[in-house]
Parts: structure tokens; sequence; C-alpha cells
């Protein structure tokens, strides 16, 4: 049977198959969450013939966001979100249709990457995203110390201001500061002007006995250099405070980050300040003497990566190292990345040309989004996911694709 996707007409519908799926409390503000950052003509919908009536059986939506890549350009990708199937439909190819319509569309549209942050883990490598990011929730105590002997002098010049998060002006402040990092931070997922207005939106639902979320802004020479986002909440054990403060992404360079990390560690009434999004490479984990310096440390996957258009996207990131490897390439739901391609990368520059070479290696699309913004991808030879014909091939190309620094992780969209 084939499944036909088609752009939504109808929102409250398309809203109503949302909180069916995502099965949360349902409140007046939940409109606004359609409106800001996912723009009309970018929601999906599929019916099927033997229904559900009210709902549709699924839904997608994209939102149109920009990423930081090796080397600093920062390129337009797709941010695919609000998918869901209704649970009378699952399992009967609603999320392979919107797939394929996916790819489709984002080719067409000329853009050669597509994100998203996964649900569960085994639901979108059958589709080519390759786990591009890992992320740590960080756990510390308040008065944590933190040793950066060469950033001290830099660190000295910057102050912290609390501001809140849905006050005006706020959510342009915050993403001035992403945009003027990305490029120094690869990896970074820079959000349109709407999306940081769904962020920064406070509602009435979200604040049950909850503080109004924060924003700390690092400055310097009267300008903003870097921020956080975060929320106390209040703890009495034996009379004595114990709190914990959840705290969001860092955006800065690192002496902002520094600044911003010694303040929220010493906040007055909080025993515990919980790091929500801290990269593997991020320079507090340095600070603290590795992870035992932490008072507990999770790792997850953050952005999931799909080169939509192989060709188009090899070229827009750097290389630290050269290769020149014949790849046969796998891609179930791209057929136009499918077969042979010489990817070479000459002096930081790269270039996917086809070729009727015979492979070196024979590997998913998936592993190419995977290593994309340079996260290691080595072990997946070791792993039996990539397959090798020549050997010593793949290390070529996974080292070419690696960077010095893992990537940063984005902020959930
Ligand atoms: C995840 C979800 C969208 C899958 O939709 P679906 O229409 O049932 O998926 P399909 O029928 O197209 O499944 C395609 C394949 O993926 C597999 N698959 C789908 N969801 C899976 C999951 N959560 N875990 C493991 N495998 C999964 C199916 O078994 C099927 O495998 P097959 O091709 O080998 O038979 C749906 O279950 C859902 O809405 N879940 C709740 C919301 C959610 O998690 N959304 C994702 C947001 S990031």
């Amino acid at each position: 049977m084939s499944i036909d996707v088609r752009p939504s007409e109808d929102a409250d519908k398309y809203l109503a198959t949302d909180q069916l799926v995502w099965f949360g409390e349902v409140t007046d503000a939940d409109a606004h969450h359609l409106r800001l950052g996912l723009p009309e003509d970018q929601r999906f919908v599929v019916d099927l013939p033997d229904g559900p009536e009210d709902h549709h059986a699924g839904i997608y939506g994209v939102r149109p966001m920009e990423m930081s890549l090796p080397g600093g350009a920062v390129v337009p990708i797709a941010g695919l979100t609000w998918v869901g199937v209704h649970p009378d439909s699952r399992r009967r190819g609603v999320l392979s249709a919107m797939m394929t319509d996916h790819l489709t569309r984002t080719r067409e549209a000329g853009t050669a990457i597509s994100a998203l942050h996964a649900s569960e883990a085994a639901i979108y490598g059958r589709y080519g995203y390759g786990m591009a990011v890992l992320t740590h929730q960080v756990d510390l105590g308040r008065g944590t110390t933190f040793t950066a002997p060469h950033l001290e002098d830099e660190v000295a010049g910057i102050t912290t201001h609390l501001v809140t998060m849905s006050d005006a002006g706020v959510a342009e402040r915050m993403r001035a500061c992403q945009v003027a990092h990305a490029g120094d931070f690869p990896g970074t997922i820079i959000g349109s002007p709407d999306f940081f207005s769904l962020l920064t939106l406070e509602i009435p639902e979200n604040l049950r006995d909850k503080e109004r979320r924060r924003v700390i802004f690092a400055r310097r020479g009267g300008e903003d250099v870097g921020f956080t986002g975060l929320r106390r909440e209040h703890k009495w054990e034996s009379a004595r405070p114990s709190g914990t403060v959840v705290v969001g992404t860092f955006t800065g360079g690192p002496a902002a980050r520094l600044a911003l990390a010694r303040r929220v560690v010493d906040l007055d009434l909080m025993g515990t300040t919980k790091l929500e999004n801290i990269g593997a490479d991020d320079p507090l984990l340095g600070w603290v003497g590795g992870p035992r310096g932490t008072g507990d440390i999770k790792t997850w996957d953050s952005t999931w990566v799909r080169l939509v258009d192989l060709e188009a996207a090899w070229p827009l990131r750097t290389y630290e190292t050269d290769c020149d490897v014949v790849v046969e390439v796998e891609d179930r739901y791209a057929p136009w990345n499918a077969g042979r391609w010489r990817l070479t990368a000459t002096s930081g520059a790269g270039q996917a040309a086809r070729t009727d070479a015979e492979p070196d290696v024979t590997l998913d699309v998936a592993v190419l989004g995977a290593g994309h913004l340079g996260h290691s991808t080595g072990g997946l030879l070791r792993a039996g996911l990539v397959r090798e014909h020549r050997a010593g091939v793949y290390a070529e190309l996974a080292r070419a694709m690696r960077t010095t620094l893992e990537p940063e992780p984005s902020i959930g969209f």
C-alpha cells in the first residue's frame, strides 16, 4: 500500500495528533508552540483509508535552522521535529513514508543536511541518521572549584548578570550570542528568531511550583560574551537548604563558560548544580579533573545527522587530515546517494565525486552522518558496522572526518 504524505491544512488536527502521541497535559498555550518556529508550510501529515477519523495517522514538521560545521561554516539544515504516529496506525510504515517524503523535499529545497534529537535510540539509524554528538549530564556540588590557570586573566574581565528568560529582549540576546560563537563550536544548532521566542516562552502550566527560568549573561566591556539558562528548585533537608539548580547549555568562549560555571555552583540555598548539556570535550571536564571530580556524570546522544545530499554535504566542512577513499554507500531511503563515491580531502577541502572504481569500503550513509561534525567513528569498523575491502583504508577516512575536539551538543528542538 502506498502511503501519501501531504502538507497539513488543519492546524488544530495537526496539534491534536501531536498531543495524543505525546500524552502530555494539554493546555491553551500549546497553540503557541505550534506557531513558533514551525512554519505552516513545514508541517506534514498522513491519513490512512481506515482512519483514525479525528486525528491524522502521522505527522512531522521541519524547523528551518542552521548548524556550524568543522572549519566554522554555518549552513542551513532541516531540523526534523514533531514526528508522531497515532497509536492505532503504528508499525504500518507511516514513519517510513514520512521519512522518504522528508528526504525528498529536503533535497529538492537544496538543503544538504537534516538533523534531529531522537526520542528513542533505535528509530532513526535505519533512515540514514548517524549519532553525531555525545552529551553529558553533570552534577556538581555547591562550591566546586574549577582550575584553569591560563584562562584566569581573561576571566578577570568578565562579569555575570542574572535576568529572567521571558523578559523583553532576552531571546534576541541569547540568539546573538549563539550566532557569534557557533563557528568556534562546530555542531552548534542555531534556531530561527521564532524558535528562540519559543524557548523563552514561559507558560503558566510549566510554572507550577517553579520559579520563572532565568538566564545568566557573561559580559565583557559592556557586551554579551556568553550565557546559560537555569531554574532553581527548593529543597530543605534537616532544616538545611539543599536545592537543585538545573542549568542548560553553555554558550560563549572558554573564559565566559568558566565565569558562568563558577556562578552556577555558587548560588545561595542550592546544594546541587545539574548541568544538562555538556559536550564530550567541554572544558568543564578538564576544570574539575575528570569524571570523578563531578558528583555524577551520565552520557547520552545529542544530535543525529543525516547527509541528505552527500555530494553537496561533503565539501561544506573542512578536514584536518587528507584522505582519498572509494566508498560504496548504502542508502535505502535517499537512493540518489547510493553507489560508489570517491571521497577526498586535500589540505582541508573535501570533494565527493562519482566513480566506477572498486570500493575500498562499504558503509551505510549513517556512518558519514555520524562523522560529519567531527565525532570519532573509527570504532565502527571493529563494531562490524563498516566493511573494509582494503586493510587500513577505513582508518584513513575516519581520521579525516574526526576533529581534534568532539562536536558541540545542541539544544533540544
Ligand atoms: C517512533 C514512531 C514515529 C514510529 O512510527 P511507525 O509508523 O510505527 O514506524 P514504521 O511503521 O514506519 O516503522 C518502520 C520500521 O522502524 C521500526 N521502528 C519504529 N519505531 C521503532 C522504535 N521505537 N524502536 C525500534 N524500532 C522501531 C519498525 O519496527 C519498522 O521496522 P521494519 O522496517 O524492520 O519493519 C511511533 O512509534 C511514534 O509515534 N512513537 C511515539 C513518538 C515518537 O517517539 N516520535 C519520534 C520523535 S523523535
